[in-house]
């Protein structure tokens, strides 16, 4: 496999998964504090101690040799009330960034920032949360200080984690903070999200030069079962999961299914359609769609895929996915499509010895060669994630890391995966 010069070799995480010290640092109470304090859920409240241990998690990178780590900040560090003027801002929490920052690019590491990884402040969540169309507002507020401290040195800013996700199990299904089961009266929050991620878009190309995008998850539709009713019922969910965050992106309005469900205002359209320098792509696996039987609630209904390995998930192993994915969205967007960085890419294995997880990566890895090989422009790829971490409604039972965490002595140790990746890396240069 051959990769072009430049092409960035990278991790990926998340504030809420990793840092721990919730109480620390002048922090405020997020969405998750509360919800995992709920029904004896698992919590953040240690996760990998990374606030503490970050430098090591550095020295581990490093010895990785990634072009660039994606993190997130935790919006409740930089302002515990979700909102506030510039001086009200939790200077503790910017300086926790601000080191991190400092660090990888001692070591040569590309920063790339994550504004919202899922951990929204508490106080914004008694408000309505994302349903609350005042929260994309904040959000821009959030995303100009934050520029504002780290703009000169972030090289690629994320404004959201896959809204789709942080929608549906948020907000329609419950399995996620903040724990709401509307259903489909979760849509307000994917348009309060992206109109968020417009304003925030705006706001930091006043204080950085550095290239912006958006990380979703796309999972491609697959209809089980040939009927009419199966295809019709695979559209609609690919017109939910997929194109609701990638069509009004990139200026061609929602969907159909979302006009009935959102109050949508003069501009917004515009707003979200801020020009972005790349896409995110986060990919795990396709979704098996039929038609729903009658009287079901939703308009279709989700299969398992036959005839696939599964991760430790039960997820279904399907690197073709991918480049059937990266190629569709070429098709269907054409020359409107910026490149396209991988941002998570990865599969939970238990583990130190991980072979599963090398042939996981290893395939996927050859799918992004493949599209790239068929015209689409990709730019990078990150594994999801350097370490074992908090799997949000799994909590610690799902391993994702090529770093192995033994989460009672903290101690670090590389997986079988992880001195793979290395040496694919240093091979690619
Ligand atoms: C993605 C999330 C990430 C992680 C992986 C396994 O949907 O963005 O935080 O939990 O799934």
């Amino acid at each position: 496999m051959r990769f072009p010069e430049g092409f960035t070799w990278g991790v990926s995480t998340s504030s809420y998964q990793i840092e721990g010290a919730v109480k620390e640092g002048g922090r405020g109470t997020s969405i998750w504090d509360t919800f995992t304090q709920q029904g004896g859920r698992a919590t953040g409240d240690e996760a990998c101690d990374h606030y503490h241990r970050y430098a090591e998690d550095v020295g581990l990178m490093a010895d990785l040799g990634i072009d660039a780590y994606r993190f997130s900040v935790s919006w409740p560090r930089i302002q515990p009330e979700g909102k506030g003027p510039a001086s009200s801002v939790n200077q503790e929490g910017v300086a926790f960034y601000d080191r991190l920052v400092d660090a990888l690019l001692e070591r040569g590491i590309d920063p790339v920032l994550t504004l919202f990884h899922w951990d929204l402040p508490q106080a914004l969540e008694d408000q309505g949360g994302w349903l609350n169309r005042d929260t994309a507002h904040r959000f821009a507020e959030y995303a100009d200080l934050v520029g504002a401290a780290l703009g000169d040195r972030v090289k690629l800013w994320i404004t959201l984690n896959e809204p789709f996700i942080h929608m549906t199990l948020g907000y329609a299904t419950g399995e996620h903070a903040p724990g709401h089961a509307l259903l489909f009266g979760a849509l307000p929050a994917a348009h309060h999200q992206l109109l968020g991620h417009g304003l925030a878009v705006q706001a930091l190309r006043a204080r950085t030069t550095s290239p912006i995008t958006i990380a979703n998850n796309y999972s491609p539709a697959w209809p089980q079962g040939g009927t009419d009713a199966d295809l019709a019922a695979a559209a609609t969910y690919h017109a939910l999961h997929n194109r609701m965050f990638t069509d009004p992106l990139l200026g061609r309005g929602y969907p159909k299914l979302a006009y009935e469900a959102i109050d949508l205002r003069d501009g917004d359209l515009d707003v979200i359609a801020s020009p972005i320098d790349f896409l995110g792509v986060n990919y795990y696996n396709p979704t098996g769609v039929q038609a729903p039987l009658p009287g079901a609630p939703l308009p279709f209904d989700l299969v398992a895929l036959d005839g696939y390995p599964t991760t430790d998930f039960g997820w279904p192993v399907v690197p073709d996915g991918l480049r059937d994915l990266l190629v569709g969205l070429l098709t269907d967007y054409g020359d409107a499509l910026p490149p396209i960085y991988i941002t998570e890419s990865g599969c939970a294995y238990e583990g130190v010895e991980d072979p599963q997880r090398v042939a996981y990566l290893d395939g996927h890895i050859a799918a992004v060669n493949a599209a790239m090989t068929a015209g689409v422009d990709v730019r990078g790829y990150f594994v999801w994630s350097l370490l074992d971490n908090f799997e949000w409604a799994e909590g610690y039972t799902k391993r994702f890391g090529l770093v192995h965490v033994d989460f009672d002595t903290q101690v670090r140790t590389p997986k079988t995966s992880f001195a793979w990746y290395r040496d694919l890396i240093r091979a690619s240069r």
